[in-house]
C-alpha cells in the first residue's frame, strides 16, 4: 500500500505537492470514488483517476549502469547523441539517471523511475559516498593532496572533506592516478577541484557509489539492483 499522492506523482502526472492539491480539490478518484483525504493509502491494484483520466502506474525499478564515454547522462539529447537510457533495454519504465556523469566520464551510474528514491540519494544530508579515480596531469604533492581532502574553495563554495589518495605516477608521461571519495555531487566537481590545484583531469571514472561497485561489468553493461541493495541504499539515505 502506498500513499495516494506518491502514486500520482510517481506516475508522472504531476509533483507530489501538486498531487496533494488535486486530492484536496476533489479531482482524484480511487476505484471510482472521489478521495479528498491526504495520506489515503492505495493498493497496487487500485484504479486511480485524475480529472476522470486513469493514471498509468509503474512499478519502481532500479538499475546500475557502467556508463561508457561519449554518452549523455540524460533521457534524451537535442543533438541526438547517445544517452544513458539507451543502454537499459530491459524496461519500458520511464527511468532517468540519479545525478550525472560528464559526457567523457565513465563509471557507475544509477537509474530509476522512483523520484523519492532519486531525491533521497542526491540529498546532501544522505552523505552518500562516491569514489572517483582520476588520471591527472603532473604529480600532486602531499600538501596538494591534503588541500584536496580538507576542501577546495570553488566559485560555488568550499567543497566538503574528501578522502584523497595517490595511487600511482607515470614519470614519462608526467601523469598520476588519484582516488577521491566525496559525498557531494556538484557539477564537474572533481574536475574543478583538480583544476584548482593545477592538476587538470585527463580521464575520470566513478568506481563506486555507496557500497556498489562495477564488479563484473564492462562499459555499456547494466544490471538491475537487487532488492536488498535498494533497501540498504534507502537505509543510508534521509527520507
Ligand atoms: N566530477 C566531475 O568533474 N565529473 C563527473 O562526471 C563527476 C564528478
Amino acid at each position: 500500500m502506498e500513499r495516494l499522492q506518491k502514486v500520482i506523482a510517481h506516475a508522472g502526472v504531476t509533483s507530489r505537492r501538486k498531487a496533494e492539491d488535486y486530492i484536496v480539490a476533489g479531482r482524484v478518484a480511487v476505484n471510482g470514488k472521489v478521495v479528498t483525504e491526504l495520506g489515503t493509502k492505495v493498493s497496487e491494484k487500485a484504479t486511480i483517476e485524475v480529472d476522470g483520466i486513469p493514471i498509468e502506474r509503474e512499478a519502481p525499478v532500479f538499475f546500475l549502469l557502467y556508463k561508457p564515454k561519449k554518452v549523455i547522462s540524460a533521457v534524451d539529447d537535442d543533438k541526438n547523441r547517445p544517452v544513458v537510457t539507451d543502454y537499459i533495454n530491459e524496461t519500458e519504465a520511464r527511468i532517468y539517471p540519479i545525478g550525472r556523469l560528464d559526457y567523457d566520464t565513465t563509471g557507475l551510474l544509477l537509474l530509476t523511475n522512483d523520484g523519492d528514491f532519486a531525491n533521497a540519494m542526491m540529498h546532501p544530508r544522505s552523505n552518500i559516498k562516491k569514489t572517483y579515480v582520476a588520471k591527472v596531469k603532473g604529480k600532486p604533492s602531499k600538501d596538494t593532496l591534503q588541500r584536496l581532502s580538507r576542501g577546495i574553495e570553488l566559485e560555488d563554495g568550499k567543497t566538503g572533506p574528501a578522502k584523497v589518495s595517490f595511487k600511482s605516477g607515470n614519470k614519462k608521461n608526467d601523469t598520476s592516478i588519484i582516488e577521491l571519495v566525496i559525498a557531494e555531487g556538484r557539477n564537474h566537481q572533481i574536475k574543478r577541484m583538480l583544476e584548482t590545484v593545477d592538476h587538470p583531469v585527463l580521464k575520470l571514472k566513478r568506481e563506486q557509489y555507496a557500497f556498489l561497485t562495477l564488479d563484473g561489468l564492462q562499459p555499456g553493461d547494466f544490471r538491475a539492483l537487487k532488492p536488498v541493495e535498494v533497501a540498504r541504499l534507502r537505509e543510508m539515505a534521509v527520507t
